[in-house]
């Protein structure tokens, strides 16, 4: 989320670079199939794929001699419509209400329903995987591009649509009325559907036992080094061990083991605190846990009150906050099991979790952004090493993989390498720190900002999602836009975060900073997950194909591709190397919808170093520099980056999934209609007419039935 927000080579298969054949072999048999196959198999049967893709991949792609971006650039638009590129098709599947059990109700979309929207798709959908499931739906077949699972956000709630008119007149914050608090809680969380392609396109099976939603108030346990730590003890677990509910869950990530992840965002402002002192108070204010709530859910539920009420830590909820901003792992093919928390990978506004490459014998590794202004950017690196063997370990492999651990924060130098700074109690720069006392590792964990503000990490304009190519192993981060750098009284300009400008929308000239935001990327040395330096660049510049060429527009974008506020940014497995980049934006919105473009990147070091950004009119309350100098990577080409998607009015693009054999991708268009109220709609898609909006899951496919993306 959200718009409103401004404020707040492909592949040729030569692997000699960085990575081994066992390497790219473990992550394409990743998950279950590992096991299930044995090793004799898979080194039989995928080394022969293997090596037939690299001698002539036009031989073995289903896309034949074709190329990447084959498609035409899909124009920029402010029609309140899904435009695809000719030859392509979209189709939705699954919006705001849709039931997603036989005998739920057709949803009104009037505001009417109430009661059971534990049973109906949740409210702006986000970031989503799709998990193969075997035919006769008795597990996982990470192979099936016809039978699956899709997991998926539902970040936060539109009140204006999930309300009558008259009811959303009436709201008050003070005193909400409880029927509607339960219709916002269940509005939020986590979506698991099962969608089969019957041989007309794929479709929500409303009758499979998969088929489950968690929500705003969902029993979920906390493990990790914060697990029975003081700091979460709640009257609703006194050992500390248990919470209820995950919010504004933002991207995702999948493990090696078949197992979902979602990312706690912006779930602060969900809990209004009293008054607080020393420790607590830092702790809150770091995280931005305030004195008011968005929706007053406290007024009906105690557990999102924050405050100091009853006699200790287990009589109220002065200590729940910290329940909420973490990683969730849930098992989307155990339809009973308990999510878990996983609180070893720190506590931030999580935006992402992203698989590094994965290798047998050493440790499983993901990246993390927190999207805030200035926060960071993370590493997670698992103490035990990767075995295939846990292959189709669920949860319990999740307990062994993700509850121990080393997390780092990225530190960018201005000579374009970085270096990953522990964040753990045993640092004296932590250990010592003066802001905050930290007094366990439970601590650490908890108030991870904190922590990382000690170690010195670089204050990003904003990160979002990140994507690892699947070959070059290379990471990729969103940093959608930062209005506060360069702000007087703010972090000045640094190589990584180089962009300070004023931006016209409409007659407006308010949009200044790094109005447009870039994405990032990185080279662990040595290619290694586990290294704890790297070199970097930006890769991508966001702009309009009109702005300066030389301190703005940097990429060289052209009418064809040019966008603001990259967001979700994802790379398909199946065409080795395509990467899909979705906007979320309000600052080129005068002239476009949010917009999702497909691009073939190269690598760190592919463009130009200490290239020389000159910005204009930057304050100069401590932020003098004009000129930064940093590392950009290689304009963007009609063959490198193009347009693909442009979304209805007030709408942001964000999740994508595909099928594994890349022929259908699944998309998620997000609070269209933002903009509008019940009585004067700005969108009325997806139904049309004067309805309102939903945000929906889009099917998209090629019509000639082959893969998207060529
Ligand atoms: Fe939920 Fe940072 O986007
Ligand atoms: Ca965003
Ligand atoms: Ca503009
Ligand atoms: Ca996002």
């Amino acid at each position: 989320m959200v718009k409103k927000d401004l404020d707040i080579g492909y592949d040729n298969c030569n692997t000699s670079n960085n990575e081994s054949f066992e390497n790219v072999l473990a992550k394409r048999m990743s998950r279950r199939d590992v096991m299930k196959m044995g090793a004799g198999f898979v080194g039989t049967a995928l080394f022969g794929s293997f090596m037939a893709g690299c001698k002539d991949d036009s031989s073995t792609s289903p896309a034949a001699s074709a190329a990447l971006l084959g498609f035409s650039a899909v124009p920029k638009s402010t029609a309140d419509t899904i435009s695809v590129p000719t030859g392509y098709t979209s189709k939705v599947i699954f919006a705001t209400g849709d039931p997603i059990k036989l005998g739920v109700s057709a949803y009104a979309n009037d505001g009417t329903n109430t009661g059971d929207f534990d049973n109906r798709s949740g409210d702006d959908h986000d970031g989503m995987v799709y998990f193969g499931l075997k035919n006769d739906n008795s597990g996982y077949d990470a192979t099936n591009s016809k039978n699956g699972l899709l997991c998926m956000n539902h970040e936060y709630i539109n009140q204006t649509y999930l309300h009558t008119a008259a009811e959303v007149a009436a709201i008050n914050p003070a005193a909400r009325v409880a029927a509607q608090v339960d219709k916002e809680i269940a509005s939020h969380g986590v979506a698991i559907i099962k969608v089969t392609d019957s041989g007309s396109g794929f479709a929500v099976d409303k009758s499979s036992g998969y088929n489950r939603r968690i929500t705003g108030a969902t029993p979920i346990a906390l493990n990790g080094p914060a697990r029975a730590n003081v700091l979460v003890q709640t009257a609703y677990s006194t050992d500390a061990t248990m919470t209820r509910g995950t919010l504004n869950n933002c991207a995702v990530g999948s493990t090696p083991w078949g197992t979902f992840l979602t990312c706690e965002e912006n779930w602060a402002g969900y809990f209004k605190r009293d008054t607080r002192t020393g420790k607590e108070a830092t702790a809150m204010s770091r995280y931005g846990v305030g004195t008011t709530s968005r929706y007053g859910w406290e007024s009906v539920y105690p557990q999102f009150s924050a405050s100091i009420t009853g006699a200790d830590a287990t009589a109220d909820y002065r200590h729940v906050a910290n329940t909420q901003g973490y990683i969730v792992e849930i098992d989307p093919f155990s339809p009973t099991s308990t999510p878990i928390k996983r609180t070893a990978m720190g506590r931030f506004a999580h935006e992402t979790a992203s698989l590094g490459k994965v290798t047998v014998g050493k440790p499983v590794v993901f990246y993390m952004g927190d999207d805030a202004k200035g926060e960071y950017i993370y590493k997670f690196v698992s103490t035990q090493n990767w075995s295939a063997a846990d292959a189709n370990g669920g949860l319990s492999a999740g307990d062994k993989y993700l509850d121990s651990g080393t997390l780092y924060a990225a530190k960018f130098n201005a000579d374009g390498t970085g270096t990953w700074l522990k964040i753990a109690i045993t640092e004296p720069a932590i250990a010592t720190y003066t802001t905050y006392a930290f007094a366990d590792a439970g601590d650490v964990a908890i108030n991870t900002r904190l922590a990382a503000d000690a170690m010195g990490a670089t204050k990003m304009d904003r990160p979002e999602w990140c994507g690892v190519h699947p070959t070059t192993g290379e990471g990729y981060m969103t940093l959608t836009n930062n209005s506060d750098r360069a702000k007087s009284g703010k972090y000045g300009l640094d190589a990584a975060n180089p962009r300070y400008y004023t931006d016209t929308y409409g007659t407006s000239t308010t949009n200044k900073g790094n109005v447009n935001g870039h994405i990032i990327r990185w080279k662990e040395t040595g290619g290694e997950g586990t290294a704890t330096t790297f070199t970097w660049d930006i890769y991508l510049f966001g702009a309009q194909s009109d702005a300066n060429g030389t301190s703005i527009n940097i990429s060289g974008l052209t009418a064809d591709n040019d966008f603001s506020s990259p967001d979700g940014l994802w790379f398909s497995e199946a065409t080795k190397g395509l990467m899909w980049i979705q906007t979320d934006d309000g600052a080129y919105t005068d002239v476009t919808n949010c917009m999702m473009l497909a691009a073939v990147p190269g690598s760190v070091g592919d463009g130009t170093a200490n290239y020389s950004v000159t910005n204009t009119a930057v304050p100069t309350n401590g932020n003098a520099d004009q000129t930064v100098t940093t590392f950009v990577g290689k304009d963007a080409t009609a063959s490198t980056l193009k347009r693909f998607l442009v979304g209805p009015k007030d709408c942001e693009i964000t999740g994508i999934a595909e099928t594994p054999d890349g022929k259908t991708i699944f998309v998620n268009i997000q609070h269209p209609g933002e903009e509008g109220t019940a009585t004067a709609l700005t969108s009325n898609w997806p139904a049309g007419g004067t309805s309102r909006p939903r945000s929906a899951t889009v099917v998209i496919t090629k019509n000639d039935g082959g893969v998207v993306g060529y």
